[in-house]
């Protein structure tokens, strides 16, 4: 039986810190709105020389000395990310080139913050055919160079951040279950306007600021406590589990209101829900994997556990799935 799971896990947050205090300063915000409507304390800034391949490269080097391989044991990179160094080449050839990892195919996969989630699921693809044996899977954003610091709707929620695993054959436990979903007619949602072949950048798209993120907060937030409980109970279903089977719940950290609603509504106790938005706020697509490598370095998971992992975003997208942790 051809068993995938989780070799090794790392993650990288850049070091400059901005309070929700921080952001009171240059906004029309405060820290209580913050709090009370999101759970965000404060979170993680990408410096101005630092782009998503370059938080991507330390998460990466990380997890690959987790699962004791070597760079030249990578067979393929996938980078799921919205806020790419440039639209081409892709950020995973960057990160390739980065870590030395000669041998490895790579790509990035855009499905908004559910990129990690399915890159995962894509990578488990290429294990179970046999054509690879080492994938690394990075969720990544330096994504607040891409919200814009006069729209208070969205420059609070968000911050940077890298997770990255490896995924290779395991002989117990592994992946359980998976479910992907996408539903386009939602698109305008959330989105970047401007900067593709829609829209290409101009002094128009400039002085309108349409090469920032815009969202509709609400729309949004209807969407992820739908889907995440969807999702969540239909990958449990298709793992021929029961919500009580599941030791980690570590959903996508957008609003830590989306994720009580959506606990409420699965009947998961708290106690084991996976929470760093008070921290590091929105890191898109890195959201996951950074909460999953917080829990793993502080020794909460035993092997033999089982892990929902779960998330939703721009397309709009939604995923999951569930791994009985094999390390
Ligand atoms: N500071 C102070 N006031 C603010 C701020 C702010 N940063 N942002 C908005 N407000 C104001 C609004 O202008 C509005 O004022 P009004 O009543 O005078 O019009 C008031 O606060 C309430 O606004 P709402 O939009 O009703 O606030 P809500 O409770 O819906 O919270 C939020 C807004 C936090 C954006 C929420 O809708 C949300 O989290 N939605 C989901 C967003 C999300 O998940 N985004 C993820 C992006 S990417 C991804 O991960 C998929």
């Amino acid at each position: 039986m051809n068993k995938i799971g989780i070799l090794g896990v790392g993650s990288y947050l850049p070091e400059k810190k901005v309070t929700n205090f921080d952001l009171a300063k240059i906004l029309d915000t405060s820290d209580e709105w913050i709090r009370a409507r999101t759970g965000i304390k404060e979170r993680r800034f990408a410096s101005p020389d630092q782009a998503a391949s370059d938080l991507a490269a330390n998460a990466a080097e990380r997890a690959i000395k987790d699962a004791g391989i070597s760079q030249e044991d990578i067979d393929l990179i996938i980078v799921g990310t919205n806020s790419p160094d440039t639209l081409y080449p892709a950020t995973a050839c960057l990160v390739q080139d980065k870590i030395g990892a000669k041998n490895a195919a790579a790509f990035d996969l855009q499905a908004g913050c559910t990129g990690w989630v399915y890159a995962s699921i894509v990578g488990a693809q290429f294990i179970k055919t046999g054509m690879y044996k080492h994938v690394l899977v990075i969720g990544v954003e330096a994504i607040t160079k891409m919200v814009d610091e006069k729209d208070r709707d969205t420059y609070v929620l968000f911050g940077d951040g890298a997770g990255a695993t490896i995924l290779g054959n395991v002989d117990k436990g592994g992946l359980l279950s998976s479910v992907l979903c996408a539903d386009g007619s939602l698109a305008e949602h959330l989105i970047l306007p401007a900067g593709g072949s829609r829209l290409p950048l101009s002094q128009e798209v400039l002085d309108k600021r349409l090469q920032y993120t815009r969202m509709n907060g609400r729309e949004v937030f209807k969407f992820a406590v739908r889907e995440i409980t969807k999702v969540s109970l239909n990958a449990i279903k298709e793992a021929g589990l029961t919500v009580d089977d599941i030791r980690w719940f570590i959903p996508h950290q957008a609003n830590l209101r989306i994720i009580e609603a959506g606990i409420k509504r699965i009947r998961i106790p708290k106690e084991r829900v996976a929470i760093t938005i008070d921290k590091y706020g929105n890191s898109s697509a890195a959201t996951v994997p950074i909460a999953l490598d917080e829990i793993y370095k502080a020794d909460k998971i035993k092997t033999g556990d089982k892990l929902l992992m779960v998330s939703f975003g721009a397309g709009m997208t939604s995923g999951a799935f569930i791994v009985e942790w094999s390390k």
